[in-house]
């Protein structure tokens, strides 16, 4: 039974609904949001498929209730359309960073709140991109062309 009202926003969108007090953040995004770029691995928060940002901060979807998110500004791989998102989507295009894609959503979500940290010196430092990219897996590129991708996605 739906009988939890929540009103946020999606990729600068008001929503407003009604949810199941056990309904996951992830299938509230997937399921009655048709949004599919969160994807969902593990279902325990080991994998970080199901990343998106909350508030700017990442967040494992699959660990978050949507009742959480009434007031909250929720933002998924499908919202990463201002400069420094376009940016980065055009990085991993062009460095071949997603093959299966079934980790980009998370990755990228990832990236963006590492590229919007302005404790970091330097943004294009491999071992400080490796580090934050630690958060998701991938079955497929071996991480090198994701790496890449987040570099290549600062601007010079
Ligand atoms: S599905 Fe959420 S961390 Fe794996
Ligand atoms: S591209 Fe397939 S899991 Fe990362």
């Amino acid at each position: 039974m739906n009988d939890i009202p929540i009103n946020l926003r999606i990729n600068g969108a008001a929503v407003a609904a009604r949810v199941a007090p056990d309904l996951t953040l992830a299938d509230f995004l997937r399921g009655d949001q048709a949004l599919k770029g969160t994807h969902v691995g593990c279902e325990e928060g080991v994998c970080g498929s199901c990343t998106v940002l909350v508030n700017g901060e990442t967040l494992r979807s699959c660990l978050t209730l949507a009742a959480q998110m009434d007031g909250g500004d929720v933002t998924t791989v499908e919202g990463f359309d201002d400069p420094a998102g376009a940016r980065l989507r055009k990085a991993f295009a062009e460095n071949f960073a997603a093959q299966c894609g079934f980790c980009t959503g998370g990755m990228m979500a990832v990236a963006r709140e590492f590229l919007a940290d302005d404790t970091i010196a330097n943004h294009r430092d491999e071992a400080a991109i490796r580090s934050r990219l630690d958060a998701v897996v991938c079955r497929c590129t071996g991480y090198q062309a994701i790496v890449a991708a987040v570099r290549a996605s600062v601007p010079e």
